[in-house]
């Protein structure tokens, strides 16, 4: 079956019985192409009247989906089954863009055309340059592109019919376009510089390199050293199956939202804390430890039941042994520093960290280990990325993801909308009492 196929996983054959005093249901086995078998509950309620509790959805598939697959237990990540260490190292962004999207790596003649219309859809309507002008200066950049993007769905209106897989291919081809002007754009009005427009004449990364950072004074150097590794951040964030913000994207373009409203709301998503908002909070947590004899304390603090102080950058829902993702990047801080003379004290602390805590049973009986969020923040900053801005980036990665994901599922078979039950902790049934009565 090919990567693209959307048929539907077979059942193993095999069932599973599950008994509830007298009652009793036989519920199919599915079995992926790789990864644990799935029980499906679906028809429990009918067969049972009985519902499943799982907070978080720790042990749930909310979907079958042929784009990404995660190891946890072995840290692997495959995308549309590479994996995620041979994509670094031989593809680009923009290559792994159109292998998120489509299934399959593309030709030669296949990647032009995709470069040259991605190319040609990166431009904003003017008028958006006003949007962003009604903000502060200081609004968090993440507030700007989560708005800007949710705001594209009016200005084009002939890629909102959903039944036309041409207009869902074309938002989605948009929105991979268009991230990181809106992204480069917000960051430009927060500094007070003038709008820079994509050139057309540039890759995907050197593109966003000149409209971030490019001064009408002076022509801008693109140093190959931070343009490869910025490529390289991107296709490590590009996709990660159903991570909060995914499921965002799966849920809101469960109700038939448009596009741009599902990604402006696996954006929101993102900007948390325990999710792609950690590479902010890890940069400002190494600037609070400050220096590598504090580590002990923060590891102290970490573990304190009593303090709801979490080490940045380390555990996952999945990953129980090292993130992939973050053994590239931590490779890739020591390479981006040392080719860019940089000394960032930083970097002395974040690896002393990383160091005691992979030595202290806490960590090591909870399998918490660094995520991919860990050390990018080092390298953002060695690339003069503003720390505001490290989850910004990792939503322009990430838009590869959420696009395929939602084109996914607009194709799906089983496709419907999302509504989880809960268990209802409320007051029985009771009557209302006249006010002059309470
Ligand atoms: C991303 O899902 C994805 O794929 C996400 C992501 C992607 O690409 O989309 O990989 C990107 O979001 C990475 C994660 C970035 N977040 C952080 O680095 C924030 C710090 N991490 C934690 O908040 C936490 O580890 C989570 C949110 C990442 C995972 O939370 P879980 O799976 O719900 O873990 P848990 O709360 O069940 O923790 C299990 C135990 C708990 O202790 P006990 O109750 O068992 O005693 O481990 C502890 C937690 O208190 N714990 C931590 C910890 N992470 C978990 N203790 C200290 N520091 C931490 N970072």
């Amino acid at each position: 079956m090919s990567s693209n196929d959307k048929a539907q996983h077979p059942s193993t054959g095999d069932q599973v019985t599950l008994q509830a005093g007298d009652r009793s249901v036989s519920l199919p086995l599915l079995r992926p192409t790789i990864g644990a078998d799935c029980v499906d509950i679906s028809r429990l309620p009918k067969e049972t009247g009985l519902f499943t509790y799982d907070a978080g959805y720790t042990a749930t598939a909310s979907c079958k989906s042929a784009i990404t697959y995660i190891d946890g237990d072995n840290g692997v990540l495959l995308y549309r089954g590479y994996p995620i260490e041979q994509l670094a190292q031989n593809s680009s962004f923009l290559e792994v863009s159109y292998l998120l999207m489509n299934g399959e790596l593309p030709t030669p003649s296949e990647f032009a055309a995709f470069d040259d219309e991605v190319t040609h859809h990166t431009m904003m309507h003017e008028s958006l340059k006003n949007f962003l002008g009604g903000f502060r200066h200081d609004a968090h950049p993440m507030a700007m592109l989560c708005s800007s993007v949710a705001s594209l769905s009016a200005f084009y209106h002939d890629t909102l019919d959903l039944n036309d897989p041409e207009q869902r291919r074309l938002a989605a081809i948009r929105l991979i376009a268009k991230v990181p002007t809106l992204a480069a754009a917000a960051y430009r009005y927060s500094v007070g510089w003038p709008i820079r427009y994509p050139r057309n004449n540039l890759d995907y990364v050197d593109r966003f390199l000149h409209m971030m950072f490019e001064v009408p004074s002076e022509p801008l150097e693109l140093n190959p050293v931070v343009r490869k590794a910025l490529d390289l951040l991107f296709i490590l964030h590009a996709d990660h199956e159903q991570n909060a913000s995914t499921s965002t994207v799966r849920m809101v373009g469960s109700t038939g939202a448009n596009p741009y409203a599902c990604v402006a709301a696996g954006i929101a998503a993102l900007w948390g804390p325990a999710h792609g908002g950690a590479n902010e909070a890890v940069l400002k947590q190494l600037a609070e430890i400050g220096d590598a004899k504090h580590v002990d304390k923060a590891l102290a603090r970490a573990k304190d039941k009593d303090d709801n102080f979490r080490l940045m950058g380390f555990g996952h829902r999945v990953y129980k042994n090292f993130d992939p993702r973050a053994k590239i990047i931590r490779e890739m801080t020591h390479e981006v520093l040392g080719e860019l003379g940089i000394d960032d004290p930083m970097l002395e602390v974040a690896m002393r960290l990383e160091e005691a805590a992979l030595k202290d049973d806490y960590f090591v009986q909870r399998k918490l280990y660094p995520n991919v969020d860990f050390y990018s923040g080092i390298i953002y900053k060695a690339l003069k990325i503003p720390t505001e801005m490290f989850t910004v980036m990792f939503a322009i990665g990430r838009t590869a993801g959420w696009v395929s994901h939602w084109l996914e599922q607009q194709t799906d078979p089983e496709f419907k909308i999302g509504r989880p039950r809960q268990i209802y902790t409320g007051a029985d049934t009771r009557d209302y009492v006249a006010r002059d009565k309470r």
